[in-house]
């Protein structure tokens, strides 16, 4: 493990049986809250696309706000929410998903991205991959290219980086 990563992995808490008995809940409030550390996973983050253009970051509720509006800042794209069903107040797209502890379902504004648009995705953490390849499948629909998807934390034994990358996307992720 690198230095950075093992920094990084010591920066996050994990609540066993949460939300769900058996769920070791990876919690990214303590990086968050750590100054550097989240300046550290934001630029670290940012580091490999930094020659990119890229049109927008596509952030998914909730976490993967936080992180996505800072990549956005950084790399001066436009920022885009994947909510949550019933949260956004103009016509969307909808998608019903599964993750590790769950079902639910997500959805995009019609007029978030424009087809051609180069979108990276953006979360704390891919487990199943449900959650990310709901949002691919969302942002492909609307005709975005979703050129990259990066997340903090990866747990890999779920599979989420392989659903991803057999979907044709590239995963960047700071900690397994
Ligand atoms: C968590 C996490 C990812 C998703 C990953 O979100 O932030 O979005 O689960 O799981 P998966 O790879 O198995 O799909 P959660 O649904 O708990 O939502 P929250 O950020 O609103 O708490
Ligand atoms: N999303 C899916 N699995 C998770 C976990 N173990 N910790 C935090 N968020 C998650």
């Amino acid at each position: 493990m690198s230095e950075i990563t093992s920094y990084l992995a010591g920066a996050i808490r994990a609540i066993p049986d949460y939300p769900k008995p058996g769920i070791i809940f990876r919690d990214i409030t303590t990086l968050l809250g750590n100054p550097e550390a989240f300046r550290v996973a934001v630029d670290e983050l940012v580091r490999p696309y930094a020659d990119l253009a890229v049109d927008q970051i596509a952030g998914i509720e909730a976490r993967g706000f936080i992180l996505g509006g800072a990549l956005a800042h950084q790399l001066s794209s436009g920022f885009v929410p994947i909510r949550k069903k019933g949260k956004l107040p103009h016509q969307t797209v909808r998608m019903a998903y599964s993750l590790e502890y769950g079902t639910d379902e997500m959805e995009m504004h019609v007029d978030a991205v424009k087809p051609g648009d180069k979108v990276i995705l953006c979360d704390d953490l891919i487990a199943t991959g449900g959650t990310a390849e709901g949002a691919v499948k969302l942002l492909r629909q609307l005709g975005a290219e979703v050129v990259s998807a990066c997340f903090v934390i990866d747990l890999p034994e779920l599979g989420g980086r392989k659903k991803l990358e057999s979907l044709g996307v590239e995963v960047r992720t700071l900690v397994a």
